[in-house]
């Protein structure tokens, strides 16, 4: 049910000889101002082929337009407005989504193809950080919008396990570090190395070329260097578990830069057949100036392979083994240029798919006006931001509903659920800060609202005594109010395309906010409980908000308390 593709047609039948059935379902706006109706059509395009004033046209269309659902049909000015049959078409909706249930919207336009998607991929022996933190919760939601439009999303992710960061590391652990420490406290103690390395590197700098000489040993498979790496590797991934297990996020690939170790040689000699390779200072490099770009560097004047190096070796392995016809990589808009520089050097060694590997990237999240940065020493652990939410949620139930049972359950599945909604409803682009109070409010547009609504909505059923309806055309709906709401349900499927097209889990958390808001006016205004001609379909309507939301937010990967 496409009320809008269906006045398009009508529209069409009158304007063939002008537009095409596709202009036109684009140009269709939906008004501002619930007076002027469910759709308008404005007729400033046709004015010139038309040799007409777009009032007229708007006028002469009105004229001859026919359609069973347009109720009436309004100009004002240039535009045309429709109002639609309210019963017709929620009865259509209703049907529609009782029918399809946790389907509803879902579409093939993938086919099945696979698309890896990079993400999360934090730097093992550091923190996880807030843009890690964006990276898997976009790269999630991105992976279950996928899924809905048909296609199979691989999650990978690529874990920062390798680079001359560990050389440092291990040499700051032989000096510094001990066993027992690392083992009480594995992710601080290691940090707590690193950033000593720093601080003493600044008063040293030979230090840097013993960092840089046990990366070397790492690369050639020094057994002593791989042991240590292989155990701070272990005990890092250790707890980054516990916030994938928090997040409830699963990944299908763990395979980090290290893996691509012994896939680097290939990478570089099959530069070097295609003569992209060239020589500078030492170091070997690929001459991007026609892209624009900087120079790629490929392999260091001691030998050492790079960051860009591996996401070669990467990208060249995922296209062989998932046959992509797209690949993404979730990562911080700060990586662009060298996601640019990506596609261009794969462009230049003459793949046509550099084409189809997009960059995601996002803007940075601030907590409290501080940036997380692990350089110094200064870090906001995204654990204690978690807890953090979780206690301000029980906090929360504790007040408004004490007696609930599985009160810890409950607030952590708000509380984690917050931070990943807060997170996912702003444009991924937008740079913002949080104050974790603010993100789990109960009210305004927040994670917690959304849970309310359809823990509220499932509570009137539950008074009603019914959990189930039968997918018929009985249901009508009339009012205003339920209008309201009928048309977000309606729009569902499509704002799920416009979601996958733009990369863009924000559509989707902010089709959740509305329709709650839509849900909380309709019910403070239409008595739903009351016995009345359409009390069953205004049930019906209720039972689709709560399949809807959980739709949304299971989408976001947030979960769906049924009390709260
Ligand atoms: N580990 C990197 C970082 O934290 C992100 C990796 C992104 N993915 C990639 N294929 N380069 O900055």
């Amino acid at each position: 049910m496409d009320y809008k593709m269906l006045v398009a047609e009508s529209l069409h039948d009158v304007l063939k000889d002008q537009l095409e059935l596709n202009e036109i379902n684009q140009l269709l706006e939906k008004p501002k101002y619930a007076e002027h109706g469910d759709l308008a059509f404005p007729a400033f395009q046709l004015a010139k082929v038309l040799r007409k004033s777009p009032a007229q046209i708007a006028k002469d269309i009105e004229e001859k337009i026919a359609s069973p659902i347009i109720e009436k049909t309004q100009t004002v000015g240039p535009y045309l407005n429709f109002f639609l049959k309210k019963d017709q078409i929620s009865q259509l909706v209703l049907k529609e989504i009782l029918e399809q249930k946790d389907q509803y919207g879902s579409v093939n336009l993938g086919n099945g193809q696979n698309v890896p998607i990079d993400m999360s991929s934090p730097n093992i022996a550091k923190p996880m950080s807030m843009g890690h933190l964006r990276s898997t919760v976009i790269g999630n939601a991105l992976s279950n919008i996928l899924m809905r439009v048909g296609y199979q999303p691989v999650r990978i992710n690529y874990l920062g396990d390798w680079g001359t960061q560990f050389g440092k590391l291990i040499s700051a652990y032989k000096k510094w570090g001990s066993e027992e420490d690392v083992r009480a406290n594995p992710i601080k103690e290691l940090l707590r190395l690193y950033v000593t390395f720093h601080e003493e590197a600044e008063k040293d700098p030979s230090l840097e070329d013993e960092g840089r000489a046990w990366f070397k040993k790492l690369e050639d498979g020094n057994e002593e260097a791989i042991t240590l790496w292989t155990w701070f590797r272990e005990e890092s991934l250790a707890e980054f578990q516990n916030v994938y297990d928090r997040l409830n996020i699963q990944f299908d690939s763990y395979k980090g830069e290290a893996f691509y170790n012994d896939k680097m040689d290939s990478v570089v000699s099959l530069l070097d057949q295609k003569n992209l390779l060239t020589l500078n200072q030492g170091a070997h490099i690929v001459d991007l100036e026609k892209y624009n770009l900087n120079p790629a560097l490929i392999k260091k004047s001691d030998g050492a392979t790079l960051y860009m190096t591996r996401d070669l070796a990467a990208a060249l392995y995922r296209k062989e083994n998932y046959d992509f016809s797209q690949a993404l990589y979730v990562v911080g808009q700060e990586q662009s240029n060298h996601f640019k520089q990506l596609k261009a050097v794969l462009s230049e060694m003459g793949y046509e798919w550099a084409d189809h590997i997009h960059h995601v990237p996002f803007g940075l999240i601030t907590k409290d006006g501080k940036k997380l940065s692990t350089r110094k020493g200064k870090v906001v652990l995204l654990e204690e931001v978690l807890n953090e939410a979780a206690s301000l949620a029980l906090n929360q139930i504790e007040e408004k509903n004490p007696s609930l049972e599985n009160k810890e359950t409950v607030a952590e599945q708000v509380g984690v659920g917050a931070v990943v909604f807060h997170d996912l409803k702003n444009d991924r682009l937008n740079n913002f800060d949080f104050t974790i109070e603010e993100v789990v409010q109960f009210e305004g547009e927040t994670g917690p609202y959304v849970q309310y609504t359809r823990a509220r909505a499932l509570s009137i059923l539950k008074k009603a005594g019914k959990d189930a309806f039968p997918a018929t055309e009985s249901y009508s709906l009339t009012d205003q109010y339920s209008w309201e709401v009928v048309k977000l349900i309606q729009e569902f499927p499509e704002t799920l395309v416009r979601a996958y097209k733009q990369y863009e889990p924000s559509i989707i958390a902010k089709h959740a906010i509305h329709l709650s808001q839509a849900f909380n006016k309709f019910y403070a205004n239409v008595r739903v409980l009351d016995e009345h001609e359409e009390k069953e379909s205004r049930l019906a309507l209720v039972f689709a908000v709560t399949e809807l939301l959980k739709q949304d937010l299971s989408i976001l990967g947030v979960e769906t308390p049924d009390q709260m």
